[in-house]
């Protein structure tokens, strides 16, 4: 069935719901380029403004897996889990997670994105390693999965094209903050990455997608409905994004401090997610009896990584690349460390050079920020909060002056905030 571009609009526009027809023929015909980008542009920000009912978006997202190829892991002989989060500052956590999952038995299928803005990566992280490459054939990616039971790698052209598409459009006409798009966009990746269970990592905070906690838990609402739908066992945490996650943020030096992880120390915070994540998604495929945090302990994650790194070519004892630059961000006065805010450091990594601004762009691999205070810490004045690195010297006064303005400094530490804040599933 064909319809008129302009007449879905009007529908959207004028607040009514659209139909499975009408929704199936945008998204193919968006796909096949016989709707044009200013009339998608459109209707994605009709929606942004009108919303879409839950039935809406359950065809939105069966129509965009539609436009593409679905992996099939039914040669995989483990149960299947992916994790997926919305994107944060410092969120390191993929890569301990998935060898750690893998090491307790159940295989991930992680296919992931590189960053834009100041959230980092997870493959420009790994891409710091000497030698690791980030894309693999549908036919490697399974094979990684029965042999090692972990694999991180980019997504194949063949998945979900109209979510690539369609990404790229809402990101130059301002309508990437409308939760049916969020939520369908993520999911349709994720279903149609083949996984049998997700378990679903929702920022909140002022380094997140969501500010609010309602907004969040709107989106973990909606994106659990969609993956319930379409046979996936699908749970969310809603966590803390208002400040970074550990005390690196960047690419080579979140990579060390995942690596720490699965040596058995590393930053609390990220153990604490590693472990709570990993507990949901054994749970998910019912291996509940295994304690994440034993195997950690007994360092089988850690082989499981050096394995999964290997297979993807990259060396696990290279040394990691270092920066030419380094500034340092002090304490002004004697007090406790009341906060620093994620969305702040984001920027000053971004600004080192650890993200980028365009899709196109490089990134550096050595680029990031060490904070070597964390809220609640005692400072003395001409202390050390925060270390930058780069490796150019024009990068660093602008990120100074953000990290600098990131960082509050008082007499008293603020009580602090739960990193888990609710569970949706
Ligand atoms: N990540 C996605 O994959 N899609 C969105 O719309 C937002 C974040």
């Amino acid at each position: 069935m064909s319809f008129s571009a302009v007449d879905v609009i009007r529908v959207k526009r004028d607040g009514g719901g659209l139909s499975d027809a009408q929704i199936d023929w945008v998204v193919d015909a968006y796909t096949k380029g016989v709707v044009a980008d200013e009339q998608m542009s459109a209707l994605a920000m009709a929606i942004l403004l009108r919303g879409m009912n839950d039935h809406e978006i359950a065809r939105w997202t069966a129509a965009m897996i539609a436009s593409g190829e679905r992996l099939d892991l039914s040669s995989v002989p483990r149960p299947t889990v992916d994790k997926h989060s919305t994107g944060g500052v410092g969120d390191k956590i993929t890569l301990a997670l998935t060898p750690l999952v893998a090491a307790c038995g159940a295989a991930v299928p992680q296919l992931s994105g590189r960053g834009l803005g100041h959230t980092g990566g997870t493959l420009d992280k790994l891409e710091s390693i000497p030698g690791w490459r980030a894309a693999l054939s549908n036919e490697e990616f399974a094979a990684q999965l029965r042999d090692i039971g972990a694999a991180i790698c980019q997504a194949g052209l063949g998945l979900a094209p109209a979510d690539r598409k369609l990404y790229a459009l809402r990101d130059v006409t301002g309508t990437v903050e409308s939760i049916p798009l969020i939520a369908s966009s993520i999911m349709s990746k994720k279903i149609a990455e083949g996984t049998g269970a997700l378990v679903l990592d929702v920022k909140v905070g002022s380094g997140a997608f969501m500010k609010s906690v309602d907004h969040a838990r709107e989106l973990a609402r909606t994106m659990v409905e969609l993956g319930r739908a379409h046979g996936v066992t699908t749970v969310a945490l809603l966590t803390d994004m208002n400040t970074p996650l550990g005390r690196t943020i960047g690419n080579a030096v979140e990579v060390q401090e995942a690596v720490d992880v699965l040596a058995g120390g590393g930053p609390d915070d990220v153990v604490e997610l590693t472990v709570v994540l990993a507990r949901e998604m054994l749970g998910a495929v019912g291996l509940d009896d295994i304690d994440p945090a034993q195997v950690l302990a007994q360092g089988k994650a850690m082989d499981t990584w050096r394995a999964m790194i290997r297979a993807q070519g990259g060396d696990p004892d290279a040394p990691l690349p270092a920066a030419t630059e380094t500034e340092f961000v002090r304490a002004p006065v004697n007090g406790v460390v009341e906060s620093v805010d994620a969305m702040g450091i984001g920027l000053a990594a971004w600004r080192l050079g650890a993200g980028r601004a365009r899709k196109e762009d490089p990134v550096s691999a050595a680029a990031g920020v060490v904070l070597h205070k964390r809220p609640g810490e005692r400072v003395s004045a001409g202390d050390v909060v925060a270390e930058l690195r780069a490796d150019d010297p024009a990068r660093v006064p602008a990120a100074l002056e953000l990290a600098t303005a990131a960082v509050v400094i008082d007499t008293l530490p603020l009580p602090g905030r739960p990193l888990i804040i609710d569970r949706i599933g």
